[in-house]
């Protein structure tokens, strides 16, 4: 497997087809009459389905190589696409995977269980645990990792979304990338949405904008807590990831915005499924439920808010999550769609 030492000091494998395309939205920019509006494709990392996880993957799993690990625990919902491409990377790595997956999104269908994520993870060969919603995965995950260490084996724990100040480091350099696609491309970037869970995605941003010198308002849509709590862990994620860079505590100011959550993390809001197509139908792009097409409900409302405008360039960060449209297939059906 081909590693890198970075900037960050940190062992990076190369996992993800990189740089992702950096591509203008030229239908749903004309339909909305406000900014302009540019997708980077980060739903194109490449590793069974893609998604922003990957660039995580590359330091985390280098960090795991580093220490000798022959086993990677991670959890998440029912749903995550960060389990599956953590079992796609384990895969290619020959590492052994076990995934601790909640229940998070409680009173969805049959394929909640089954389809989408959960079946690419099986089909990855990751051992999965299905863990009732109220459970703590980490004292779980805690638990496995101990009897792992006392049969002889080397256990290494991703934590839920894999956001902690190493996975952050690939979105460090997903700045960085997009700063030099931007550069090139002479184009000036006034806005960077996404879709926020976790927070590292967010976190990674932050330190990276600012290592850059971008300007960039920098605006999370949370998919699951407050505006306040997802703040503060967006914070000290950063604070920790510029304390593992050896760098001053700087990031870009951090703004989330939780207008779009709906009733809760894992359940669908209409606007996002009226994004999901939306952007399925103007441009032949794929959100999910779950995620993008929550942040997506929540720049096509900010745009119509006026809150961006005429003459501004606004970038959406596409992170992926479109095997879970299966998984929801009952919900996206509603509304005239062929079952
Ligand atoms: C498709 C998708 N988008 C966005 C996110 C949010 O990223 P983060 O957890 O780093 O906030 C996730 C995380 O699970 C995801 O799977």
């Amino acid at each position: 497997m081909d590693a890198t030492m970075t900037a960050a000091g940190a062992e990076r494998l190369r996992l993800a087809h990189l740089p992702t395309p950096l591509e203008p939205l030229e239908r749903l920019s004309r339909e909305l009459g406000g900014p302009r509006i540019w997708v980077k494709r980060d739903d194109c990392t490449g590793l069974a389905g893609g998604g922003n996880k990957t660039r995580k993957l590359e330091f985390l799993l280098g960090d795991a190589l580093d220490r000798g690990v022959d086993t990677v625990l991670t959890a998440g919902a029912v749903q995550s696409n960060h389990a599956r491409q953590t079992a796609a990377a384990c895969a290619r790595l020959g590492l052994g995977c076990e995934l601790f997956l909640k229940e998070a999104a409680p009173g969805r269908g049959e394929s909640y269980g089954h389809s989408g994520n959960v079946l690419l993870d099986r089909i990855l060969g990751a051992q999965v645990r299905i863990l009732p919603g109220e459970a703590s995965a980490e004292t779980a995950m805690d638990k496995r990792a101990e009897a792992l260490r006392r049969e002889g084996r080397r256990p290494y724990v991703i934590p839920v979304g894999g956001s902690n100040a190493v996975g952050a480091l690939g979105y460090v350099e997903c700045a960085r990338e997009l700063s030099a696609q931007a550069h090139g491309m002479k184009l000036g970037i006034d806005a960077v949405v996404h879709a926020s869970a976790s927070h590292g995605t967010q976190a990674g941003l932050a330190v990276g904008l600012a290592v850059a010198g971008a300007e960039a308002l920098l605006l999370g849509v949370s998919v699951g807590g407050s505006s306040r709590q997802a703040q503060a862990n967006v914070e000290q994620i950063a604070a920790a990831t510029c304390e593992r860079l050896g760098s001053p505590r700087r990031f870009a100011e951090i703004e989330v915005d939780d207008r779009f959550v709906g009733e809760g993390y894992g359940i669908p809001t209409s606007e996002g499924l009226a994004a999901i197509r939306l952007l399925a139908r103007l441009e032949g792009l794929l959100l999910d439920p779950v995620y993008t097409g929550k942040a997506m409900a929540g720049l096509v409302a900010m745009i119509r808010e006026g809150r961006f405008v005429s003459g501004e360039n606004v970038v959406f960060l596409h992170t992926g999550g479109w095997p879970a449209l299966f998984a929801y297939k009952e919900e996206l059906a509603e509304d005239g769609a062929p079952r």
